[in-house]
């Protein structure tokens, strides 16, 4: 009676390791909802983003396109499965992770130590870096004005953002002004050309898109805080190391650089 368990536990352990080798250790196409879910047969990972944030990732029609979108197509062929991006307001992405409806979640997402306690992190990919927008005529000139004694100025940022977070820490929770909080940079962005608020807060890439397409703005000089980019995952989740491999060997081959240069042009 023993021998024969013990060879059903050592049969069962050698058939769900085989598919953990296998597979890319997310949603089988049969369990991934959409019409999306290709028959290929192939394993389908669900991404989740947060697609207002460009060069990282924004709409091209009805499309999700940008850096993130393309590391993790080449991630998912490395992987041998299929990526399905899914979009959803930054603040949902966490959750989404934590109650496994996204198999990992690239959305320009810096490795912090409170996000740390939910989520997992990847090897860093990109570096970024918060900088301010104010008005082209703005009295703010350096970061340092927003923090200075008796300044209250109001302040914009996408909701859960390290924008908010920094901003929440160094100026609301500090009586130095006030944090208004969006759903989507751009409509920070919006409220800062009608002049509801005083600045944006917000990652430098993204700062530079709007800027460009918003007349009247400018980015300060000083930046804030530099940051490091990570994909986000479950707690434990068994693809972290697999998508490390895969970041690694993209690194070392230079497609990561090459994917950055094609949206980002050498400054
Ligand atoms: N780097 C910032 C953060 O992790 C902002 C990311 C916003 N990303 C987005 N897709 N909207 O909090």
């Amino acid at each position: 009676m023993k021998k024969y368990l013990k060879t059903i536990l050592a049969t069962t352990m050698i058939l769900s390791m085989t598919a953990a080798l296998a597979g890319c250790g997310g949603t089988t196409d049969e369990q991934a909802d959409g019409a999306d879910a290709t028959d290929s047969g192939a394993e389908t990972l669900v991404m989740a983003t947060s697609a207002d944030f460009p060069p990282y990732e924004f709409f091209e029609g009805q499309e999700v396109v940008g850096i993130d979108a393309d590391i993790a197509k080449a991630i998912g062929t490395k992987l041998g499965c299929e990526v399905k991006i899914e979009d959803m307001n930054f603040d949902a992405i966490i959750p989404s992770l934590t109650a496994g409806k996204a198999d990992f979640a690239m959305a320009g997402m810096t490795v912090t130590k409170d996000r740390l306690k939910s989520v997992d992190f990847s090897d860093s990919y990109a570096t970024g870096v918060q900088v301010v927008i104010v008005k082209e005529d703005s009295t703010i000139k350096s970061v340092d004005d927003l923090f200075a004694e008796g300044a209250q100025h109001t302040v914009g940022v996408q909701t859960t953002t390290t924008g908010d977070l920094y901003t929440t820490k160094d100026i609301e929770k500090k009586n130095l002004g006030t944090v208004e909080r969006y759903t989507k940079g751009a409509d920070a962005i919006a409220a800062l050309t009608t002049g509801k608020i005083d600045c944006v807060v917000i990652d430098k890439q993204p700062a530079l898109k709007f800027v460009e397409a918003n007349e009247g703005l400018k980015i300060l000089e000083t930046e804030y805080v530099a940051e490091d980019y990570a994909i986000a995952l479950a707690k434990g989740s068994e693809l972290t190391e697999k998508i490390n491999t895969a970041l690694q060997e993209l690194i070392a081959d230079g497609t990561i650089q090459g994917i950055i240069d094609t949206y980002i042009k050498a400054e």
